[in-house]
């Protein structure tokens, strides 16, 4: 006679169900107790004596959604008792402390945590229901929720809202959109890409622009969604009272979770969440400045550093800042026992395959940490160092290949940092940056070689970090010939995008002029840079048919104050199975910066970018 032993198990996992529904309980990591949380224990707590208020509780942060699938995308948003942080440190006694302001110390919380229902539909009124759940939440994951709404069609728009259970306190309604079946043969998609948010240098109009014209589908963010560092350091945002907080340095779990939040109150961050579905990477600063695999620019791997920096070890910063990350954005983790992962693709039809690279954090050799630059420019050249580490390096190669093969059209590949070379020397002390690609020359060697000895075309690379912007052919130079002027012997195009605030890097009160003046300087040193502009905060749409990419770049007048204002700067074509930009690129002017072969007009002046001389109009 069999035993019956199975009746149990069905209560217990249901009720852990739709805590486990909250994928930030599961994450950064599933199977190892001391990074996950343990969901048992959290469970435990559920009483509903100890229950908070229903109308207590605040939708702090608005709603957000990203990694957008063919039948699911993530939902995101914030419930929480109290605007403040969780000073959780993720133990695995499911006790999480709280900080109680009225005594000024923090208080071991035992109140259940809150319970949160989704209902997500086709219609913005929310009638047309498609899928609902519930999921909580607590001061171990502070407060936020993260869920896979399912049984979505692909390509499809979509209206959510959250609210707490058995009340009438919603969130406010976001908006979303899944992505086409990869062998849908969509016709057309806009996307708008971004990069650098650096909260005390400016406001996040950028953000809002493409909000207020409801120009794209989706979001791209190439990497630096915060700065770790305190104000005054890089940034003095007193007269725009935008003080991030805590204003220090951050280095624990609290620092990057309040970090985060502080950004999250830029009310045009908030819209852009709220209506579009973000695909995110970081880039160095969602950790600390040139981070790499052992360590980073401000704080090494010894224990010198560990003392100096309040008892904060290199490795524990970046899991401190990677937690806090996977919190608050609204990203799937692709490899839930890979906590760094952040590298992953999307099919968006057979018309784009999206490849999301991290070229920081993962697994890159070392970098310029500024003591060191001497020696890295002896190693650039290294045949062993790699910005990506091997494993995704070889996914990369991989997936370059499937998507030719499968007939995607476009192959779009997103990497923080920028790709062709930059020789920078005409205004430079260092004639390259070695933070960049151009410090692993073999690592770009070896995408070129697979590129070009695979015949893989179409190839789109974007970037960020540089608060500048760089349209170039993507070409290997020395290796195959290139012709400037045709455009022969290209293997794609890159578009750099400058920075949504953070300063240009050759001054942060830099005159167009001398601006201008800069970017033809670096436009003529390089071949295959053919527009360059430094002096524009802004981003960048592209636009994407069967027959062509449209690239638009656009430049903010001003971000000291929070507005809508902005100027188409340059507008760039490539045409399916050229690999190169079109000719007369840019169409032989541009609003600012410097255009090969072109002109630029500003206050009766134009340069004749060809011999850079400046005349009147
Ligand atoms: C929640 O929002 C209300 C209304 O905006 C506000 O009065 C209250 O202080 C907030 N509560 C918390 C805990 O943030
Ligand atoms: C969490 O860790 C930080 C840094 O080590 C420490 O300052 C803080 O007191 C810890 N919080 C708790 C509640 O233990
Ligand atoms: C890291 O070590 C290098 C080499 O010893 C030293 O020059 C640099 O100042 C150190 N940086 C920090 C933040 O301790
Ligand atoms: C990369 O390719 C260039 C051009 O052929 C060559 O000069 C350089 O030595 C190569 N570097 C590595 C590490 O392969
Ligand atoms: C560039 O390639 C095209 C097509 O192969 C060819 O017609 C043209 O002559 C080439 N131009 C130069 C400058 O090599
Ligand atoms: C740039 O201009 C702003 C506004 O006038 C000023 O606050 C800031 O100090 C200036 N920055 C530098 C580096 O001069
Ligand atoms: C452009 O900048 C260079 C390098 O700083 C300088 O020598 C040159 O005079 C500048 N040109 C103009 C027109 O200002
Ligand atoms: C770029 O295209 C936009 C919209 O098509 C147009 O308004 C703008 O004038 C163009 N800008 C330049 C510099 O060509
Ligand atoms: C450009 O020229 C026009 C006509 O001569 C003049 O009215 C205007 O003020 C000039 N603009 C600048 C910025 O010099
Ligand atoms: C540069 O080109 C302009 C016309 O585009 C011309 O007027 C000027 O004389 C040229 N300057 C030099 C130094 O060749």
């Amino acid at each position: 006679m069999k035993l019956h032993v199975l009746s149990l198990l069905p209560l217990v996992s249901l009720a852990s169900a739709s805590y486990s529904k909250n994928l930030n309980y599961r994450s950064p990591s599933e199977h190892h107790p001391s990074l996950g949380i343990a969901i048992h224990r959290v469970v435990k707590r559920n009483d509903p004596a100890s229950s908070y208020d229903a109308l207590s509780l605040n939708f702090t942060h608005g709603v957000a959604s990203g990694d957008p699938y063919p039948n699911s995308v993530i939902l995101w948003t914030r419930i929480a008792p109290q605007s403040d942080n969780s000073n959780s440190n993720v133990t695995v006694t499911g006790y999480a402390p709280l900080y109680d302001h009225d005594n000024e110390k923090y208080v071991t919380i035992s109140k259940s945590p809150v319970c949160v229902e989704y209902t997500v539909a086709s219609d913005e009124q929310l009638s047309k229901v498609v899928d609902s759940g519930k999921a909580y939440t607590s001061s171990d994951v502070d407060f936020t929720v993260k869920i896979e709404a399912t049984n979505l069609k692909p390509y499809t728009t979509y209206y959510y809202q959250f609210h707490v259970c058995g009340s009438d306190n919603k969130s406010p309604v976001g908006r979303t959109k899944t992505t086409p079946n990869a062998d849908d043969d969509i016709t057309e998609v806009g996307l708008a890409v971004y990069s650098c948010a650096n909260y005390p240098f400016g406001f996040f109009n950028a953000y809002g622009n493409a909000v207020r014209k409801d120009s794209v589908d989706y979001v791209v963010f190439l990497g630096d969604y915060i700065y770790e560092y305190a104000n005054g350091y890089y940034g003095w945002g007193d007269a725009l009272g935008r003080i991030p907080q805590p204003n220090r340095e951050i280095y624990t779990l609290y620092d990057y979770r309040k970090r985060l939040a502080t950004y999250r109150t830029d009310l045009d961050l908030v819209a852009s969440h709220q209506q579009f579905p973000w695909i995110p990477v970081w880039d160095d600063h969602e950790v600390a400045d040139n981070v790499y695999r052992d360590g980073q620019a401000e704080l090494n791997n010894t224990e010198d550093s560990f003392l100096k920096d309040g008892g904060i070890s290199v490795d524990q910063r970046k899991m401190n800042a990677v937690r806090a990350y996977f919190e608050w954005m609204p990203i799937r983790q692709v490899d839930m026992d890979d906590n760094l992962r952040i590298w992953r693709s999307f099919s968006i039809g057979k018309l784009v395959d999206l490849l999301m690279l991290d070229t920081r954090v993962y697994d890159r050799s070392i970098t310029d940490l500024y003591w060191n630059t001497e020696y890295i420019k002896q190693i650039a050249n290294d045949a062993g160092r790699s910005l990506m580490g091997s494993r995704q390096e070889n996914w990369m190669y991989r997936k370059l290949s499937e998507s030719a093969k499968r007939g995607a059209t476009w192959r779009v590949v997103g990497s923080q940092i920028v790709f062709s070379h930059m020789d920078l020397s005409g205004i430079n002390n260092n004639p390259v940056n070695l933070d960049a690609w151009d410090g692993y020359q073999s690592n770009k060697n070896r995408t070129l070689h697979h590129l070009y000895s695979n015949n893989i075309d179409n190839n789109i690379f974007l970037a960020g970090d540089s608060h500048a912007s760089w349209v170039s052919d993507l070409v290997w130079l020395d290796e195959k010939e290139y012709d400037s002027a045709s455009g022969n012997g290209s293997i794609g195009v890159e578009f750099a995008g400058t920075a949504i605030s953070s300063p240009c890097p050759w001054g942060e009160n830099i005159t167009l002029f001398n601006a201008n003046n800069y970017s033809n300087i670096i436009q003529t040193a390089n071949p295959e840079l053919h527009w360059q502009d430094m002096y524009y905060r802004g981003y960048y749409e592209l636009h994407f048919t069967r027959d062509k990419v449209e690239a638009n770049f656009f430049g903010l007048p001003t971000i000291r104050q929070r507005n809508g204002w902005e100027i188409p700067i340059a507008n760039f074509t490539v045409r399916a199975g050229e690999n190169k930009l079109q000719r007369p690129v840019g169409g032989g002017i541009v609003e600012s910066g410097s255009l090969k072969f072109g002109k630029m007009e500003q206050n009766n002046l134009t340069l004749d970018t060809a011999n850079g001389t400046w005349f009147v109009s």
